[in-house]
């Protein structure tokens, strides 16, 4: 009975919305085959004063009136009232193949009833079964798998692995950078908003990022696969960067003033997702790795969002940089949500951490390894890397009618399905856009039936990272929600 009730409440919420999108004209949500089960959790105002109570307030919270989900189905998201969100960030670019896939779902729930946990003082057969898979999809000489629970815990080690294998002790990461909040991988994280009073920085340095947005260098050919700045020119020819080198210049100039003659390593995000979706010129990452390499660093890509078909030209961000990391460290969409990351390395490398015990309780648990192997397999079933692809650029086209249109959108970028947009409210001096207008538009989004997610140093740049499964039609869905929040927001001459 009560059951049922609920059941009528959710259908009726749903409805409400596109009844109310219909009377006023609001694009029309795509439809949506799925019914929610009927919620019978702690109701919002509840978990708001427990919220308020007993979590810490350093967990942050989107919206003014945050979205408080109760159940998720492929690229869509319901929340308490049965309300149904398009979700374009998937849980920050963790939720590649889409919310509770059955495959996925399937492989934990059959893993489950056999074997939950036993660590790898005892072997058991997905760990394994998954190490080879994995190791499958890259290069042959990246072949030792450290499972460990998430994409910090796996930046740490991977940067241990440097330290130890080199002898070594400086790493150097660029600004604007995010490779976590552990305290070692927040001193390779360069974004001032997210840095505590510690000492967090023992042999971590930073370079110059190699924006070309805002930064020194930068104009209308340096990314590649992508959408260029608009109102940079440069006198390249296709295919050269002349900023690229600029930007390595100052690495150099790093490398050169501030570090003994070697060093242990550099890390780097192909993309930089919680810098707000900043691609870095092309050319600029394989540059940076001949001056790491002349100092006898190692090179580590944090492949923690762009991995995993995202990129949609290549499975992984490096071999859409064209590079050759040493080590690569990965996390979010590994496993679907399920907490897992993962370092991969050449044999020696990975053997300079036999020199002591190492530990790690979960790390290759047997649920978490079910639910990465069943990822691998949706991707290609569903042939994931290659709709990445083409809505990627399809989405991109999009972002850009919309820049065109609304000055407010400074700068569009990324490529395969993430994907950012810069908010300014000067396109010539690239003057970040008042966080309460960013805010705003945020929040009539979510209302409009969008998620999606914020970040850059000054919170100004909407970033599109949906999971893979979204179709063109949502996508169509977004901009015209996009475009009435713009609309709504645009200042006034
Ligand atoms: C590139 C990158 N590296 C590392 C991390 C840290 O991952 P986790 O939050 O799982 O520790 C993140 C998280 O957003 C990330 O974006």
């Amino acid at each position: 009975m009560l059951a049922g009730a609920f059941r009528r409440i959710t259908k009726t919420a749903a409805s409400a919305f596109s009844t109310t999108a219909a009377a006023t004209n609001l694009p029309q949500m795509p439809p949506c085959d799925f019914t929610p089960k009927p919620f019978d959790g702690m109701s919002k105002a509840r978990a708001k004063e427990v919220r308020a109570t007993h979590l810490s307030p350093a967990m942050l919270t989107f919206y003014k009136d945050p979205v408080y989900v109760h159940q998720g189905h492929k690229q869509w998201l319901f929340d308490s009232d049965g309300k149904r969100y398009l979700d374009l960030f998937a849980g920050i670019v963790t939720v590649g193949v889409g919310h509770c896939h059955p495959t996925v779902l399937k492989a934990v729930v059959d893993q489950q009833e056999t074997l939950w946990h036993t660590t790898n003082i005892y072997m058991h057969p997905k760990i394994h079964e998954y190490a080879e898979r994995l190791t499958a999809t890259l290069p042959d000489y990246l072949d030792v798998v450290y499972l460990v629970n998430s994409g910090s815990e796996a930046n740490d080690l991977a940067m241990a692995m440097a330290r130890l294998y080199t002898g070594k002790y400086d790493i150097v990461s660029l600004r604007n950078a995010y490779h976590g909040l552990s305290t070692f991988a927040m001193g390779a994280t360069s974004l001032g908003n997210w840095m505590q009073q510690m000492p967090t920085r023992n042999g971590l340095l930073q370079s110059m990022n190699a924006d070309v947005y805002r930064g020194p260098w930068g104009g209308s050919n340096c990314r590649e696969e992508s959408s260029q700045v608009v109102d940079r020119t440069c006198d390249c020819s296709p295919g050269e960067c002349k900023a690229s080198d600029m930007y390595a210049g100052q690495l150099e100039d790093v490398l050169k003033h501030c570090t003994p003659k070697k060093i242990a390593g550099f890390i780097v995000e192909y993309i930089q997702g919680v810098g707000g979706c900043m691609q870095l010129p092309r050319g600029f990452i394989s540059k940076a790795f001949e001056l790491i390499r002349a100092k006898g660093g190692l090179c580590i890509l944090d492949e923690v969002q762009t991995g995993f078909g995202r990129m949609g030209t290549h499975f992984w961000g490096f071999e859409a940089a064209g590079c050759q990391p040493d080590i690569i460290v990965m996390a979010k969409s590994i496993a679907n949500g399920f907490p897992m990351g993962a370092v991969v390395t050449r044999k020696e490398i990975a053997a300079s951490l036999t020199s002591a015990l190492h530990l790690n309780t979960f790390g290759g648990n047997p649920m978490a390894c079910a639910a990465a192997t069943a990822v691998l397999d949706v991707m290609e079933e569903e042939k994931l890397q290659s709709h990445a692809l083409d809505l990627g650029r399809y989405t991109l086209r999009k972002m850009e009618e919309l820049r065109d249109k609304y000055p407010i959108i400074g700068d569009v970028r990324g490529r395969g399905l993430m994907l950012g947009m810069e908010l300014v409210s000067d396109r010539e001096t690239r003057t970040p856009l008042a966080p309460e207008i960013v805010a705003n538009i945020f929040e009539d989004c979510k209302d409009m039936g969008i998620l999606f997610g914020k970040g850059g140093l000054y919170g100004s740049c909407f970033r599109i990272k949906p999971p893979l499964c979204v179709t063109k039609e949502d996508i169509d869905f977004a901009m015209a929600v996009m475009d009435i929040a713009f609309q709504k927001h645009q200042p006034q001459a």
